[in-house]
């Protein structure tokens, strides 16, 4: 045996680690940069909402960890470079990413979806990843290397009915995830990313705020009820961490079981 369960929880650790995480003003960003911080990284909090965003940043105080927040919008190249910027002027060379920023955005079958609305959709979830991807892989470089974590979808895998854009998107992530692994994985950065399934944040409250909508959605989980998002927020971290060190341009489901189904 080489590696005695003490060393395989050090393993989780983060301490003094600088990650910035994006859409960290609500939902599974929220609970991931609050699960990291208190493992011990330096967080970089960012999203495009303040109030939320600020919220977070006294969770974090909150448990005694080390955070800033920077407002920033995922889709204006200039906020990407500035918030990476940010991160390095306040705690150093990056050591990480949650690309996590994202929505749903409009529904519809292709014929009725209008272009300005799918065009939303992949500027904030596809275009957004690849901006943050293109500033942040140069800072993490600078301190030797480090990790990447994409926030994709079940329906980076699968689609469903009437969500075009949402689909497209993240089936879109997931290859760009893959992509910059691969041109990345010599110099030592690994890129990752964790495929959700329906989770209770703000994003789906708004989808489930329909009681009946709410069940059928519970009914198809093969486990019986929606995710936590501090359970997406754990593949995140681990993905993060050394643990995951032989990990790169792999799709993580965090579902329930639907992509078993
Ligand atoms: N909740 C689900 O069921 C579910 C399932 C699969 C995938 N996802 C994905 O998980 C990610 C997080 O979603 P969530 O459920 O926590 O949603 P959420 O709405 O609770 O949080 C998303 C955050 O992203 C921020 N954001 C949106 N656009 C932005 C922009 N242009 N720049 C900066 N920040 C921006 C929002 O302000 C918000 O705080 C998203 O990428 C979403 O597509 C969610």
């Amino acid at each position: 045996m080489t590696t005695s369960v003490p060393q395989a929880y050090a393993q989780l650790d983060m301490t003094g680690r600088s990650i910035l995480v994006t859409g960290a003003g609500s939902g599974m960003g929220r609970e991931a940069a609050i699960l990291l911080a208190g493992r011990g990284a330096r967080i970089t909090a960012v999203d495009v909402n303040e109030a939320g965003g600020k919220e977070t940043l006294q969770a974090i105080e909150a448990i005694d960890g080390e955070a800033q927040f920077v407002r920033a919008d995922i889709t204006v190249e200039n906020d990407v470079q500035t918030m990476v910027q940010e991160a390095v002027d306040k705690f150093g060379d990056l050591y990480g990413a949650f690309n996590n920023a994202g929505i749903i955005g409009a529904g519809g079958a292709v014929v009725d979806l209008e272009y300005d609305k799918w065009k939303t959709v992949m500027d904030i979830n596809l275009n957004g990843a690849f901006l943050c991807m293109k500033y942040e892989i140069p800072a993490i470089l600078a301190g030797g290397g480090g990790s990447i974590v994409n926030t994709a979808s079940t329906a980076a895998a699968i689609a469903y009915p009437n969500l075009p854009a949402y689909v497209s998107s993240k089936h879109g992530v997931l290859g760009l995830t893959r992509q910059v692994a691969l041109d990345y994985a010599a110099q030592n950065i690994r890129v990752n990313a964790v495929l959700p399934g329906s989770t209770m944040t703000p994003l789906a409250e708004e989808a489930f705020a329909d009681p009946e909508v709410k069940a059928k959605a519970e009914a198809a989980q093969p486990i019986g009820r929606l995710g936590r998002p501090e359970e997406i927020a754990e593949m995140a971290a681990w993905l993060l961490s050394d643990a995951a060190s032989f990990v790169v341009g792999s799709a993580f489901f965090v579902d329930g079981g639907v992509n078993a189904a």
